[in-house]
């Protein structure tokens, strides 16, 4: 697919700004459907959300940046997801949730191929997703995944772990790599934490370094998968603050959480997934204040009462 570069987007973009961005295809060329911002960020300021960093479809070319479709996956005879269909714009923020094994982790690590599937389809931009090799590991550059666990090299210090895939995988060169990487430290607001190894960190802090590490690989889409979960409360909302702002830059992000005020606020949609199938999909309050099936209601029920 021929990228291109679009109109810089510079200045603070609430959800109101980054959906006006998203519709705005006045760059586009036919066949561009999909034009990635790589202007470097604008200078830090407290109040200015993560780097506008994003990839944007061009929604009259009609081509999500992932389509999910008819996907179906067994470990064994074990039925893990069953016919999913879910289409995630560029820009759009999806928060996927749901109970204790349904298939959430199945699902994200699908999209960038951790999991083959038995039936349907996957795509990224429009095309099928590689099953091996370069084509593989290239689409993966451009996926980043934050899990639980934060898998940050231990030996190696937080500057390290963020500048290791930009010089390794993307080639850059290691000062250009370490600007950047201090760049996204300071947007992440451990900018004094660059020269410390992870043990030296709170789980917050690693997590956050975590964010950094994906970011700088460039993605034009961010999976989370509970990257609150291993936390302790406090260190929860300063990492959600991350991800809100992130969401609020533009950038494409699938989320499985269970921290419900996240969805609330960041998400466009809400999925909800029980027994390896998407049960809904509707905008948070639509979700959130009347939700559709028993299911769901039960799962509200249960994890609101927490
Ligand atoms: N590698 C695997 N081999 C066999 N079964 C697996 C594997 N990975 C997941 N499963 C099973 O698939 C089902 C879905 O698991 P998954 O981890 O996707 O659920 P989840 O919704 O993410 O759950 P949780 O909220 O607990 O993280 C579970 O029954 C799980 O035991
Ligand atoms: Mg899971």
């Amino acid at each position: 697919m021929v990228r291109a570069t679009m109109r810089r987007v510079t200045g603070d973009l609430g959800r109101a700004g980054h959906r006006t961005e998203r519709n705005d295809h006045s760059a586009c060329r036919a066949g561009d459907c999909v034009a990635r911002l790589a202007a470097p960020a604008p200078p830090r300021r407290d109040d200015r959300p993560i780097a506008p960093l994003f990839s944007r479809s061009c929604r009259e070319v009609g081509v999500p940046l992932v389509s999910i479709e008819g996907v179906s996956k067994s470990f064994g005879d074990h039925r893990v997801l069953t016919d999913i269909n879910l289409a995630v714009e560029a820009g759009e923020v999806v928060v996927v949730i749901g109970p204790s094994g349904s298939g959430k982790s199945t699902l994200c690590r699908c999209v960038n191929r951790l999991e083959t599937i038995d039936e349907g389809r996957i795509l990224f931009e429009g095309s099928p997703l590689p099953t091996e090799g370069r084509e593989l590991a290239r689409m993966r550059s451009r996926v980043g995944m934050v899990f639980q666990s934060f898998n940050l090299f231990a030996h190696r210090t937080i500057l390290d772990n963020v500048t290791l895939g930009p010089v390794k995988v993307l080639g850059q060169k290691r000062p250009a790599a370490q600007a950047r990487a201090r760049e996204l430290l300071a947007r992440v607001g451990i900018a004094d934490k660059a020269d410390r190894l992870p043990r030296e960190l709170s789980g917050g802090q690693q997590q956050r370094a975590a964010i950094a590490r994906a970011l700088a690989m460039d993605p034009v889409l961010m999976l989370f998968d509970e990257p609150t979960s291993a936390l302790d409360p406090e260190m929860i909302s300063e990492v959600l603050d991350v991800m809100r702002s992130l969401a609020s830059s533009g950038m494409t992000m699938i989320v499985v959480t269970h921290e419900m005020g996240f969805a609330r606020s960041a998400a466009d949609r809400v999925a909800f997934m029980a027994d390896g199938r998407i049960l809904e999909v509707a905008p948070p309050a639509a979700f959130f204040d009347a939700p559709q099936t028993d299911r769901a209601r039960d799962f509200l029920a249960r994890i609101l009462r927490h």
